[in-house]
């Protein structure tokens, strides 16, 4: 089994990227299947979830590769190559590994008419139902029924049957469901809007992409998004960059909030961060943009904050094991709520066994932070928890092996490469 050894280290010095943003790649890459033809995307990091996403297309029969294919693709950008005639199926051993898988479901039904998906399984962190994405998709037209665990979708009228614009109001404005719902409406007939849209910058980028597409789309970014449906899309003539990924930007600067020093994140992205870097800022965590990218200096011991969780441009829920991990470390006693998944504080319980103060009570956290941390064996619980206890390692006494890597490998390309960049002492063993 793949683990990070990790031992204290120095300050953190030097220039680090944070790679293009994992839940923008895997709605880009689902966005490939509305048209026929070569798609190709460029910054899409070399992460498992992205590996997993391109089996998911490969068995709806689109081929995927890297490399410098065709006129516009550079080296290492991904070109996907989408036939004619689908198989509007995402079979279960896909999606229960990747719970994004979900997002081929708008699509398919878009361009098939129809569309089988495995139930998602996904991180450990509680209940994360689908029924925003149905809700809004069969506002549209689709009809569903749940089969052998498996989401049957239809659109009335069969291959030949096309969804209809509506207005569909979110009951909770639902990332994914945005995705989805916002895939399927580009090829619909007349109008859809949505309301209470997700307004992440991952939901901008995918609306551009399917704008260059041919999509008829305002308001991406905001709660209401309006799209006029057209009759076919197109691949984009140009590669389409994936925007720089905010989740591992928040670590890199958390990383460098514990360990001090002064890194620079050359392709940060500030103005999709705003509420994480008020944080750091009352944190104690200086963070500057510049020529050269984000920079970020941290000298002195951090200083609690309180933290809620909430929808964009709240704090992401991603970024919250960053934010108390710095907590049981700084000075004073920080509140952290989690509003978004229910069971996302479990590893709260690792990060005790390395000494830190923190007591849970439902969705609230209250951490009293400690000088220093003791290394010990812990296990990733999940993706960023797990690269959370990573950063906590950096600033534990002794050794801390952080088992269960694979739940970290789905979200950074090289996470110790990375980090031992900037002067940490973390290996993969
Ligand atoms: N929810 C429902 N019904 C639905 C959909 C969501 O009740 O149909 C609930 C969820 O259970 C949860 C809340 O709504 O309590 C938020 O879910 P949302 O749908 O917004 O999250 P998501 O789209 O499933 C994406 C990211 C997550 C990120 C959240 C919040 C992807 C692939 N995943 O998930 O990222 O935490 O938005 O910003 O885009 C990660 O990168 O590791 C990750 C978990």
């Amino acid at each position: 089994m793949d683990r990070f050894v990790v031992r204290p280290g120095d300050s953190l010095h030097g220039t680090v990227s944070a790679g293009g943003a994992k839940n923008s790649a895997l709605k880009l890459m689902a966005a490939c299947l509305l048209a026929e033809g070569r798609h190709v995307l460029a910054g899409v990091p070399r992460i498992v979830d992205v590996e997993i996403m391109a089996e998911v297309l490969e068995a709806i029969g689109a081929q995927v590769d890297r490399g410098p294919d065709g006129p516009h693709g550079g080296p290492g950008d991904l070109v996907i190559d989408t036939p004619a005639t689908l198989v509007p199926e995402a079979p279960y051993e896909l999606v229960e590994k990747m719970r994004a898988s979900v997002v081929v479901l708008g699509p398919l039904l878009a361009r098939t008419g129809r569309a089988s998906v495995s139930l998602p399984g996904g991180d450990d962190f509680g209940n994360r139902p689908i029924d925003i994405h149905l809700h809004g998709l069969s506002t549209l037209g689709a009809v569903f029924e749940t089969v052998h665990g498996n989401i049957e979708g239809s659109v009335p009228g069969g291959a030949e049957g096309r969804l209809v614009g509506q207005r569909v109001v979110f009951e909770y404005p639902s990332h994914t469901a945005t995705d989805n719902v916002l895939m399927a409406a580009v090829l619909a007939k007349g109008t859809t809007v949505i309301e209470n849209a997700a307004r992440e910058p991952e939901v901008s980028d995918l609306a551009d992409f399917l704008t260059h597409m041919g999509a008829r789309i305002r308001g991406a970014g905001t709660s209401h998004i309006e799209v006029d449906g057209v009759d076919e899309l197109h691949p984009s003539p140009q590669s389409h960059r994936v925007i720089p990924d905010r989740v591992v930007a928040a670590t890199l600067l958390s990383a460098v909030a514990m360990a001090g020093g002064d890194i620079v994140i050359e392709d940060g992205r500030p103005d999709h961060m705003d509420m994480v870097l008020r944080k750091m800022g009352d944190l104690g965590v200086t963070v500057t943009q510049g020529p050269e990218g984000m920079r970020a200096t941290s000298t002195d011991r951090l200083h609690s904050v309180d933290v809620a969780t909430l929808p964009y441009p709240g704090v992401a829920t991603d970024y919250k094991p960053f934010l108390v991990t710095m907590l049981s470390v700084a000075d004073g006693v920080g509140i952290v709520t989690e509003n978004l998944f229910a069971g996302r504080f479990r590893y709260v319980d690792e990060l005790r066994r390395m000494g830190a103060d923190i007591r849970t009570e439902g969705h609230h956290a209250v951490v009293r932070g400690v000088r220093r941390l003791s290394g010990a064996p812990v296990r990733a619980p999940d993706l960023r928890a797990g690269a959370a206890l990573v950063l906590a390692g950096m600033m534990a006494e002794g050794e801390t092996v952080v088992s269960d890597a694979q739940h970290i490998d789905r979200g950074y390309e090289d996470l110790a490469a990375t980090l031992s960049s900037l002067g940490a002492d973390v290996t993969r063993a």
